[in-house]
């Protein structure tokens, strides 16, 4: 939710500035805006609308500044509009301020700067910041910005410059990312590190309550208190190319199409023929493993989704009950949590608010925590007691694909790793599953080298205004994920049900010609899928099919068929999903959608 940037150095700011943002505008893109010191003097520009309006207007203005701040934004409080976006300046224009979080207090910090004269313009929470550190400002801007945060409560990444003060940007991070980026007597700040890459590999990633003040003498990184603070860097080894279009017409085709790699990277090391699995970040003991006497799977979204058939699996294979939950509900509901508990976070950003929070929750109460994440020193994975690193590189396509898919694959090894701790399964059935993990990659690349077939529904399904998913276990966890796929790219509503469970309301809304899209690859209630089906099919439902190949008796039941590779039901999934995800993209660029920045959303939600 909203991306910040800031550069201080020899070179021009503003093109810094502008790249920077570009490449974190899945974090938000309802507004732009930058505020550079231009001779001391602080100028803004900002509007409405995607970061190519902002280009317009910073191309006329020609900054020559070489310091600057500047935010792509995801609105909370206050509408998409000129005046609501960042950066947000005090009255005279003194000090402006790009801000990524929340401020949750802003309406008692607002009355009582109100209260102290301070007259405000926008609608949003962020206002509040320049005012206070104008309140607080005694001649030095980090102690000001000190002060001021000591009195702010919620979540904040801030990039703060000032012409009292100048020469200088000042940030911190409290419960929103933030990278600093080292260059040669350059830096540069970042909620992300694609926004560096183009300029430098090394970062320092911040820590909570961490300021940073740059200037042309360098980089000093301060604790809440002041003190000096000697941090490592980080050298970031992935390509910058990892994060570019390379050729496709948009990043979630592309994503869509490095699964293959996705899954590969992820199981290298992990799984090897004929050895134990081996997992890096997990440091869990034999007794630990057989300790646990309940897991919970908590996470948001498409990694909800992924937790879905982690459910399933880990109660297959490790014989432990998992209760699956989204973060949001979770940390409200008093969960039942012991030092038995073993809760397992999956975020693929690792920094979603709501399970981030959910970790801590659990944590206090004494779980012990395993994080699947997609970015290495993300909070989540800073903050979980053992961490699986799915190698899925960058994801930039808001819609998550090749990450769902590592993350299948990370909940796939953990299960298996337990398995063979616990000895819950025969040997030969986990060696089993283990050569059809390293079969997977090759089957998914399969399926993506022939897509002409789900390619044919989408004539059909561009047009409906409803399409319903259906699946029994495993196929309906993927049901879930096709679902939300479709609906979130084409704006088609779509709703995925449980085979069985539609006879109970649902299926009053099966009527003549609508799309039913019916998952039925788990042989042992296949009979029960295509029953389901069957009911469909005679209130009139147009039906395809997504089934193993060697099941032709499908055909007998629906409309069209897809057939993905034969594989063990248990890892069905890894292959169901992929037709989905193409038959929702290529929906989504039929109907002329902007698939990879769909509206209203954000690809991290740092907000609650
Ligand atoms: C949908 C999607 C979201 C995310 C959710 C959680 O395609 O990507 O539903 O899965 O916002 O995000 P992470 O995994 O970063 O915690």
């Amino acid at each position: 939710m909203c991306g910040i940037v800031g550069y201080l150095g020899p070179k021009k700011a503003t093109p810094i500035l502008i790249e920077g943002l570009g490449k974190l505008e899945y974090r938000g893109y309802d507004s732009s805006g930058i505020a550079v010191l231009e001779n001391d003097d602080i100028k803004v520009e900002k509007c409405r609308g995607r970061l190519s309006n902002l280009k317009e207007r910073v191309q006329s203005s020609d900054f020559a500044s070489s310091i600057g701040i500047g935010h792509t934004r995801w609105a909370t409080h206050g509408e998409p509009s000129d005046v609501n976006s960042h950066p947000h300046c005090n009255e005279d224009e003194s000090i402006a301020v790009v801000h990524n979080g929340i401020i949750e207090n802003y309406i008692v910090l607002r009355e009582m700067l109100m209260a102290k004269g301070y007259k405000f313009v926008s609608e949003t929470d962020t206002e509040v910041i320049p005012h206070l550190v104008d309140y607080y400002f005694e001649g030095n801007l980090e102690d000001a910005v000190m002060k001021a945060t000591k009195k702010m409560e919620g979540s904040y990444a801030l990039g703060v410059i000032s012409e009292k003060d100048p020469g200088k940007i000042v940030a911190v991070r409290k419960d929103s990312p933030l990278v600093i980026g080292v260059g040669e007597n350059e830096s540069f700040i970042a909620s992300d590190i694609p926004a560096v890459l183009g300029q430098t590999r090394d970062v320092y990633l911040l820590e909570d309550k961490e300021f940073v003040v740059m200037t042309n003498d360098g980089i000093t990184i301060y604790d809440e208190n002041k003190n000096k603070v000697d941090k490592q860097i980080f050298h970031v080894t992935w390509d910058i190319d990892a994060a570019e279009k390379g050729g496709y017409e948009h990043f979630m085709l592309k994503e869509i199409y490095e699964q293959p790699k996705a899954i590969k990277d992820t199981l290298t090391s992990r799984i090897v023929k004929g050895e134990k699995i081996k997992i890096d970040g997990i440091h869990l003991t034999k007794e630990q493993i057989e300790g646990f006497d309940k897991v919970y799977i908590i996470a948001c979204g498409t990694a909800y989704h992924s937790g879905v058939v982690g459910k399933y699996v880990i109660e297959r294979l490790a014989k432990i009950p998992v209760e699956i939950d989204y973060a949001s509900e979770f940390r409200y509901r008093n969960p039942l949590i012991t030092d038995k508990t073993l809760m397992i976070c999956i975020s693929q950003s690792g920094e979603t608010a709501d399970t981030l929070a959910a970790l801590r929750l659990a944590k206090d109460k004494g779980a012990r925590i395993i994080a699947i994440t997609n970015v290495v020193g993300s909070s989540i994975s800073r903050e979980a007691d053992d961490v699986f690193y799915t190698w899925a590189g960058p994801e930039i396509a808001v819609a998550s694909t090749k990450a769902y898919i590592t993350m299948l694959i990370a909940l796939y090894i953990i299960a298996l790793y337990m398995a063979e701790v616990k000895n819950t399964i025969r040997e030969t059935e986990i060696n089993k599953i283990k050569d059809g993990l390293l079969d997977l990659s090759e089957g998914v690349a399969e399926i993506l080298s022939d897509i002409e077939k789900i390619k044919t529904f989408v004539d059909k399904v561009y047009k409906e205004k409803d399409v319903y998913y259906l699946g029994r276990g495993l196929d309906y966890a993927v049901a879930l994920e096709g679902s939300l796929k479709l609906k979130e790219i084409s704006y088609i509503h779509s709703e995925a049900y449980p085979g069985g469970e539609l006879k109970h309301g649902t299926i009053a809304l099966i009527e003549e010609g609508i799309t039913v899209i019916a998952l039925a690859t788990q042989e042992d209630i296949f009979d029960k899928m295509v029953s389901n089906i069957r009911e469909v099919k005679t209130r009139g439902a147009n039906v395809l099919g997504i089934a193993m190949e060697g099941h032709p008796d499908i055909e007998k039941t629906v409309d069209e068929t897809v057939y993905i590779p034969r594989v063990m039901p248990i890892l069905a999934p890894v292959y169901s999903v992929v037709p989905l995800q193409i038959l929702a993209y290529y929906t989504a660029v039929r109907k002329g959608c902007d698939v990879d920045k769909p509206r209203n959303l954000a690809k991290s939600v740092t907000v609650e």
